[in-house]
Formats: structure tokens, C-alpha cells, sequence
């Protein structure tokens, strides 16, 4: 588990604004699971994160002052950048922002978690109105909005998350059919099987771990597996060996993939459309939690591996 003292905060000299730059001010910085797999020099589709240099990542920000003419200082802007309160970037690495957006949004909903849970669900979950779809890490970012995702397709929504407060905005704001307090169940394949009578169709992994152990062994014939994330594994410097699931997808004709949310770049428009007329209908409910402070950041991520949130985890600057 990484620790707040294993971040540094550190003053540096704003460099000159060079021609064609935008000096920004942060306003919010994404806090995500994935950083956690860019803390280790493991082969992945991202590079690791080098060691005395900043952190990047989602980062929405205000310019404050432009040497660039299609830029102006109160243009809001989005891009991958380094975790800093102030800098000065080049246009190239960012978005201009549309300003009646609540703009934490653009982390969000409308932004990458949001896609990963619409691309995810619809394009390997294959939702079929009347099955069963079971979420874990339902109260999340991602989770929050597949569960409501799932439910708009008329399937029965099972979601999975870490604590009372969770199950009852699961229950009571999103309308899933049923929640599992992973934490209160002694024996999570009976849990499974006891809220999910009929066998589990789609399971939406954000977790991995025993917990998808216990629903792998619920599934359904042609049942399909949508592995999104692993966070329970991400911390650990060996991963615990569990039940290898091959043979239960062999009897089972299951399906179970992977994928990363930026394979689906060149349909991003789509996703970032439909997800906003959801949101606009009223069709889509939305929860961030926001922590405020820049010297809180390094906490802010850790509390992603201590269920800290609902919804989206993001800090204001
Ligand atoms: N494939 C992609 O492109 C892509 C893109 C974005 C995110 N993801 C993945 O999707 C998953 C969710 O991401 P997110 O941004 O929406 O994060 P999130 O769900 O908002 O936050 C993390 C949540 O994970 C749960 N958790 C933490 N440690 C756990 C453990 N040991 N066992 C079970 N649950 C644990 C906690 O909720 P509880 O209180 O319920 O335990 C925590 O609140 C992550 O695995 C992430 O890596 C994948």
C-alpha cells in the first residue's frame, strides 16, 4: 500500500511563457486506481512513473494567462498532465472545455471513467434485456454508472461494494435490484448464488480478488466477463493464486475479456454524447466526492484502496 510519505511536495520557479503557451491553474486532478500500476516497473500499456518527477494524469484547469491567440485567460481546458497547481503547457496537450459543464465532470462521467463503464458494459457485456448483471466495485466511478447503464438495458442489477452507506445509495439512488456488503458476508459464492437465483449473464469485474472468484462460479451458459480493473490485486507485490477459472468457462461457453478504455478512442464522441443526453434526460444519476486541497492528493489516491468513495474520487485545488 503506497504511503502518503512516499510523496513528496516540492516549490519550483515558474518557468517564462514561451510564444504559443498557456500558463494554467489547476482546478481538478483525477485520483485513479490505474497510478497504483504505474508505482512498479511492471511491463504494461502505460510507462511507469519516474521517480522524482511529478505525477500525471486527468487534470481540468484554468488559463490564466495566454501567449496563444486561441487561447484566452478563463478558457477552462482538460489534459493529461503532470500534478501541478500551476504551469505552463502547450497547447497541443489539451482540450479547450465547454464552460456550462460542471467542469469536474469532464474527469468523470464525461470523461474517461464514464466511457470505460459505456464501452465496457455495452460493447463486450452485450447487455439482453432480463439478465442478470453483476457489478463489483459497483459504488464507484465506473461502477456507479455501469449498475445504471445495465439497468436503462432492462437488465436485473446485482452490485457489489464495501460498506452499508454504499449499498443503501445503490439501493435507494441508482435502483439496482439488490447489493451484496462484501465486508458482511461470510461466504460470497452463497452470497452470489442467493441474490442471483437465476445464475449471473454479464459480470462487470472492477476488482478481481476473491470476489470474482466467488462469482465466477455463478455464471451461466455463454455468460460474458467484462474485466475492467483489479484493484484488489494491485497492491499486492505477489498475487495470491485462487481457483483457476478456465474450466468453469469451458463448461459454461463464457466469454471473459479485457480491455483498456483508450481502445475505443476513435468512438469516444458517441460515448461522451450519449452519456451526457443520459445525464441531461435525468437518466443517469451522477455522485463525485471531492476532497479539497492540492497537499491532500497523495491520501486522496490511497483512500481509493480504503473504499473512501462514492462515485468519482477527485481533488479540488
Ligand atoms: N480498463 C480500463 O480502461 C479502466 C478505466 C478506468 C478504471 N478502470 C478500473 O476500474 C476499476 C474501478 O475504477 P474507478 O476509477 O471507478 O475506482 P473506484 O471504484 O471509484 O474506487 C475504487 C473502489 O474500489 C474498491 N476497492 C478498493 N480496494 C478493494 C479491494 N481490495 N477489494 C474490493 N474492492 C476494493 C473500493 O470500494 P469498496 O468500498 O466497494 O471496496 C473503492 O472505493 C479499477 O479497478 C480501475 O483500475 C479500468
Amino acid at each position: 500500500m503506497p504511503l502518503v510519505t512516499d510523496f513528496e511536495i516540492s516549490e519550483i520557479d515558474l518557468p517564462e511563457l514561451n510564444e504559443g503557451e498557456i500558463l494554467l491553474k489547476s482546478l481538478f486532478i483525477s485520483v485513479d486506481p490505474y497510478m497504483r500500476g504505474r508505482m512498479t516497473n511492471a511491463k504494461s500499456y502505460i510507462p511507469p512513473f519516474a521517480i522524482g518527477k511529478p505525477i500525471d494524469g486527468g487534470v481540468v484547469a484554468e488559463v490564466i494567462e495566454s501567449r496563444n491567440p486561441d487561447f484566452a485567460a478563463g478558457d477552462a481546458v482538460l489534459g493529461h498532465l503532470p500534478w501541478k497547481e500551476i504551469q505552463a503547457v502547450n497547447t497541443g496537450n489539451v482540450t479547450k472545455l465547454d464552460k456550462k459543464v460542471p467542469l469536474s465532470y469532464y474527469l468523470g462521467i464525461l470523461g474517461l471513467t464514464g466511457l470505460t463503464a459505456y464501452f465496457g458494459l455495452l460493447e463486450i457485456g452485450k447487455p439482453i434485456a432480463g439478465e442478470t448483471v453483476v457489478v463489483s466495485g459497483a459504488a464507484g466511478a465506473v461502477g456507479t454508472v455501469v449498475c445504471q447503464i445495465a439497468k436503462m438495458k432492462g437488465c436485473r442489477v446485482v452490485a457489489i461494494a464495501g460498506s452499508d452507506e454504499k449499498k443503501a445509495y445503490l439501493k435507494d439512488a441508482l435502483k439496482v435490484d439488490a447489493v451484496l456488503n462484501y465486508n458482511k458476508e461470510k461466504n460470497c459464492k452463497a452470497a452470489i448464488a442467493r441474490t442471483c437465483p437465476e445464475g449471473v449473464d454479464i459480470y462487470f469485474d472492477n476488482v478481481g480478488g476473491e470476489i470474482s472468484d466467488a462469482v465466477l462460479y455463478n455464471i451461466n451458459k455463454n455468460a460474458r466477463i467484462v474485466l475492467c480493473g483489479q484493484i484488489s490485486l494491485l497492491n499486492h507485490m505477489e498475487i495470491p493464486v485462487g481457483p483457476r477459472p478456465q474450466q468453469i468457462l469451458v463448461k459454461r461457453s463464457a466469454l471473459m475479456q479485457g480491455f483498456i478504455v483508450t481502445d475505443y478512442t476513435t468512438r469516444f464522441n458517441e460515448g461522451i454524447q450519449q452519456l451526457a443526453q443520459w445525464l441531461g434526460e435525468g437518466k443517469l444519476a451522477y455522485r463525485e466526492t471531492i476532497v479539497k486541497g492540492f497537499e491532500n492528493l497523495p491520501e486522496t489516491f490511497i483512500g481509493l484502496f480504503k473504499g473512501k468513495n462514492i462515485g468519482k474520487l477527485l481533488v479540488e485545488i
